[in-house]
């Protein structure tokens, strides 16, 4: 696996590739890789000739900066486990190199993505995603870019920004990989103790409880079961609990056969933000 810091050296790398007509699968991470990280460059490996991984800890998606600060870096077990997964290049920009002073930010609408569920908990957050997934599209012109569905709202706006750039990149989304007890694999899991981690996979059996109660009872009643199977955890309190049209976020009132819906839900346990999702 080579390892390029600069942009430039990484544009220089991969049109030699293009050159020969390889196709490039990317991976954009912020570090603190798991397994479903590695089956997204996997999946990357399987689909492309040439699989890219970024790690970047973007500054301008943390609304929190003690999140910043407290968000796990440990390069060297990534780069083992990056290397174990035959990953072929390792991107780890620096920051002047995504926000050069010359960079000029683009203005980018995301359709109203932004001040819903996810970003209404997260003022700026999908703005800062945005504006980093589009420079590190600059940076690598991939053919496909692989996205885990456990950040559901992330990989919608995504998908705005390359049809709004008109980008000509593949977006894959692949299902949540999952801890053994059901909890939805994140970097933040680290940040649970060993006994929170094990409990964790109560918010997985609310979706598939959820999921199961929707066969006879309305959306309202199937909801308050699935929050209070949740809060009766202690160290729980749901950020949101909703059921949505999976392109727009709409909220639904009624499921039917003809359309649809997923159930997107964050809950904070003992501090930290355990996002998690469930076609229905
Ligand atoms: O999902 C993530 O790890 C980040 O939001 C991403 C897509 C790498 C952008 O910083």
């Amino acid at each position: 696996m080579i390892v390029i810091k600069a942009a430039t050296e990484l544009n220089h790398f991969l049109n030699g590739l293009k050159i020969k007509s390889k196709k490039i699968g990317f991976v954009a991470t912020m570090g603190a890789l798991h397994s479903g990280h590695i089956s997204l460059i996997e999946r990357s490996n399987r689909e492309n000739d040439t699989t890219v991984c970024s790690i970047f800890v973007n500054p301008r998606q943390f609304n929190d900066p003690k999140d910043l600060e407290k968000y796990p870096r440990p390069i060297e077990k990534d780069i083992l486990l990056l290397v174990k997964a035959g990953c072929n290049v390792l991107f780890i920009p620096d920051y002047e190199d995504i926000y050069s002073p010359n960079y000029v930010e683009p203005k980018i609408n995301l359709e109203g993505l932004d001040t819903i569920l996810e970003g209404a908990m997260r003022p700026g957050h999908f703005k800062g995603v945005a504006l980093v997934v589009k420079r590190l599209f600059e940076c690598v012109k991939p053919d496909a870019a692989y996205f885990g569905q456990k950040d559901y709202q992330q990989t919608l706006v995504i998908k705005q920004i390359v049809k709004e750039f008109k980008l000509p990149v593949k977006i894959v989304v692949t299902e949540i990989h999952r801890e053994e007890n059901g909890l939805a694999m994140s970097s933040r899991n680290i940040r649970l103790s060993y006994e929170q981690r094990n409990r964790a996979g109560f918010i997985y059996s609310a979706l598939l409880q959820l999921k199961s109660n929707l066969k006879y009872l309305d959306i309202n009643e199937a909801l308050i079961k699935a929050k209070e199977s949740i809060l009766k955890e202690a160290g729980a309190k749901i950020e949101y609990l909703t059921i949505v049209e999976p392109d727009t976020l709409a909220q639904i009132e009624k499921i039917d056969q003809e359309r649809s819906a997923i159930a997107l839900v964050v809950v904070n346990y003992f501090g930290v933000r355990l996002l998690d999702n469930i076609y229905l």
